[in-house]
């Protein structure tokens, strides 16, 4: 047998219903908020995220699959999505010339993390990128569509965190205090933290060894940094998620793992997830003007969709149905099952039956595995009286129906149990 490598998944159909009520309740939320769908490539050239994410992040520096390609290139599977929409973005001239633009992928993305519960090596996102707009309401409409989301998959003890991280007028005076603070402490720091120390200091807010952790509190604090400007857009923001009833909690040690973040950053977190964060993201003003685009202020979020499953695992959510299983014994009930079958499907009802020669109570099981609303027996007592018998699965009840008028009848029922369960 060959292993799947650790950190990698398979999705199976019995998961699948759940899967699809995330991403269809994602893509209903998006049409709502005039988001449109781009689909990026699942690789790209390893200067996309070098150059957007960041050289000194933890992913770029240590989680990135990264491999040469025949012609010599270095390409990299994507670690995120932002990097590449910005990338295609800025490729396509014709997006960055308009005055806005909103789109949202789903998709596999691929990072070199220790595997654990909600942390793989290929997980999926659904994201959206809003471009166009340096206002608080484009950030507000990030934040409220990802807020939606979570709601309407039912998703309730969550906490939204917020901060404003500033701009590269008023960043640099908070670096130079935190580096100094962070001086006085070199000697406590973690290896990594000692090297983030002197090249990118703002990480060190970002470190998850405990050690680190306790002296972050000590640390001095963005929020007292912010220029005038900053300061209004991160004020106007709390307004609008006050107006729109979104509750927050502001978070001043929220600065996020990538480089590119200008201002808001915020996090959907939950504690039972395994890991903290199911969505997150934040303004990124700098990053278009990075890939060679015209200056286009930009906001976005991304959330992991096996995260969220976790989060769901105890709703109750159907497996997706089959309208009608079709159980057969002998060659002529076998030959009259295919032709029911193909009417069925023609006709709009999904159908299934087993082409092997299989007892009655195997194939019923089989039924039940595939959450058949319907089960047609065609046996020898059917074939001599010209009649079908249609158990009804759900109600377990029984009623016998002519072959004449079978497809028709199995149609009307199943039309009717289907509109039934969906409360129609
Ligand atoms: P991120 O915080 O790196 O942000 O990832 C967003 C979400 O992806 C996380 O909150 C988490 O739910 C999920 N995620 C990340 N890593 C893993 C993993 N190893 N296993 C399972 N789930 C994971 C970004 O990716 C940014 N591109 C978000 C963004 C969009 N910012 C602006 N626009």
């Amino acid at each position: 047998m060959i292993s799947k490598p650790p950190g990698i998944e398979d999705v199976f159909p019995d998961t699948i219903a759940r899967w699809n009520f995330v991403t269809d309740t994602a893509r209903e939320v998006f049409r709502l908020f005039n988001i449109r769908e781009i689909i990026i490539p699942v690789m790209e050239c390893t200067e996309v995220f070098a150059r957007g994410i960041g050289d000194d992040t933890d992913i770029v520096s240590k989680e990135m699959f990264t491999f040469e390609d025949r012609g010599g290139r270095s390409l990299t599977l994507r670690p995120e999505g932002t990097a590449s929409v910005v990338r295609a973005y800025v490729e396509n001239g014709d997006y960055n010339r308009l005055s806005s633009c909103k789109l949202f992928y789903i998709g596999p993305m691929f990072r070199a993390e220790r595997p654990q519960k909600g942390r793989l090596r290929q997980f999926n996102q659904f994201g959206a990128e809003i471009f166009g707009s340096a206002h608080p309401y484009a950030d507000f409409e990030a934040i409220a569509s990802m807020d939606l989301i979570a709601k309407k998959l039912g998703l309730r003890s969550y906490t939204l965190f917020i901060n404003s991280i500033g701009c590269p007028a008023c960043r640099p005076a908070f670096i130079s205090d935190l580096t100094q603070y962070y001086e006085s402490k070199k000697s406590h720091l973690c290896p990594d933290c000692s090297r983030r120390l002197e090249k990118n200091p703002l990480r060190l807010l970002d470190c998850k060894v405990e050690s680190c952790i306790a002296l972050k509190h000590e640390a001095p604090v963005i929020s007292g940094y912010l220029c005038p400007s900053c300061a209004k857009h991160y004020d106007e923001l709390k307004t609008l998620l006050g107006e729109g009833a979104i509750s927050y909690t502001e978070n001043p040690l929220l600065v996020r793992g990538l480089d590119y973040y200008t201002r808001t950053t915020f996090e959907f977190v939950t504690g039972s997830t395994g890991q903290n964060a199911f969505a997150a993201g934040g303004r990124y003003d700098n990053l278009v003007e990075t890939f060679g685009g015209k200056p286009t202020p930009a906001v976005g979020f991304a959330a992991g969709i096996e995260r969220i499953l976790i989060l769901l695992e105890k709703t109750n959510i159907s497996p997706t149905p089959l309208d009608v299983y079709i159980v057969h014994s002998g060659e002529k009930a076998f030959t009259f099952a295919r032709k029911i079958t193909k009417e069925l499907r023609a006709s709009g009802i999904s159908s299934d039956l087993e082409a092997e020669a299989k007892g009655f109570k195997s194939q019923f099981k089989k039924a039940d595995r595939e959450h058949a609303r319907l089960v047609v027996i065609i046996g020898e007592d059917e074939l001599t009286t010209r009649t079908l018998s249609i158990k009804n699965m759900l109600t377990g009840t029984q009623e016998s129906v002519q072959m004449d008028d079978a497809v028709m009848h199995i149609k009307r029922v199943s039309e009717l149990i289907s509109g039934r369960q969906q409360g129609l």
